[in-house]
């Protein structure tokens, strides 16, 4: 069987490794794929480990998605745009870098959710590297505008120069501070890494109405504050589970070019959670 793996650190709690042994279950597929614990200071040193011992590809979570994007012979449009890479491929002699975690939260959004993004009005919250790598598969929908909100203005004020180039128009991506958010939204995304410490970005209430959709791109036990917020102001929530299993989906997909189901799972995962 081809060998996978999903390299981080901490990498004990990942639920990777159920995700694709269901997806490989589900297609026929014959894979393997474990965790492997990289130390902070020897992630290039792993990988080279995994290529010589016939490893196929890896996804890489955190903290090492920035020095995967480093180590890359090749980068994907969408790992270069988002500056960093959380699936790798070893194919040929290369270390092709890919980043799936946008199409996998367009992916639950679109898909999972039922909420189509093409003409509709997005509010990103935070502008490091998690709200980097969803806009272009965002863009890709053809919304009618992207707000980028972030405590440090001038973070979102790079992030929008550096999308320039993306837009449909020029008016379609714009970066505010958190005071300057004056209207509701139809979809509006925490990729702030608040929830992190049970704390939640100073979004105003009139961000949401009945109708909004405000996804965290967290996941755990119970809602984030965030979640929390926004269901209080009439908003439709969701964690960041869905998300997670769209980008395994999508990391299987370039790996094993069949694309697996990814509803009954999410069901399941849901219910033991
Ligand atoms: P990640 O890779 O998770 O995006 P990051 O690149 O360190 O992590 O970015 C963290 C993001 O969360 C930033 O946008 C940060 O805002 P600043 O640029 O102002 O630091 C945002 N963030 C973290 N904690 C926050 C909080 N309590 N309130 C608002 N924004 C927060």
């Amino acid at each position: 069987s081809d060998k996978y793996c999903v390299i981080g650190n901490p990498i004990g709690h990942s639920r990777s490794p159920d995700i694709h042994a269901a997806f490989a279950a589900q297609t026929g597929q014959d894979i393997v794929y474990e965790r492997v614990l990289a130390p902070l200071d020897g992630f290039a040193e792993t990988v080279r480990g995994l290529i010589e011992r016939g490893y196929r590809g890896a996804n890489v979570t955190v903290p090492f998605k920035l020095e995967a994007a480093d180590i890359a012979t090749r980068l994907e449009q969408r790992a270069r745009l988002a500056g960093a890479v959380n699936t790798l491929r070893f194919e040929n002699g290369e270390i092709v870098g890919d980043n799936t975690d946008g199409p996998g939260l367009v992916a639950d959004i679109v898909r999972n959710a039922g909420v189509p993004l093409a003409g509709k009005r997005v509010l990103l919250l935070g502008a490091g590297g998690a709200a980097r790598g969803v806009i272009l598969p965002i863009l890709q929908h053809g919304p009618a505008a992207i707000a980028i909100a972030n405590r440090t203005r001038a973070t979102a004020d790079a992030l929008v120069a550096q999308f320039a180039g993306q837009l449909a128009h020029p008016k379609q991506m714009a970066a505010c501070g958190f005071d300057d958010i004056a209207e509701a939204f139809d979809v509006v995304i925490n990729a702030t890494s608040a929830s992190l410490s049970a704390a939640m970005p100073p979004v105003p209430a009139l961000a949401f109405c009945q109708g909004t959709l405000a996804l965290d791109m967290m996941y755990g036990n119970k809602p984030s504050p965030f979640m929390e917020f926004a269901a209080s102001h009439g908003a439709t929530t969701r964690d960041g589970l869905g998300m997670l299993v769209e980008q395994a989906a999508e990391a299987f997909a370039i790996w094993r070019g069949v694309r697996p189901q990814t509803a009954t799972l999410l069901e399941q995962m849901r219910t033991q959670q």
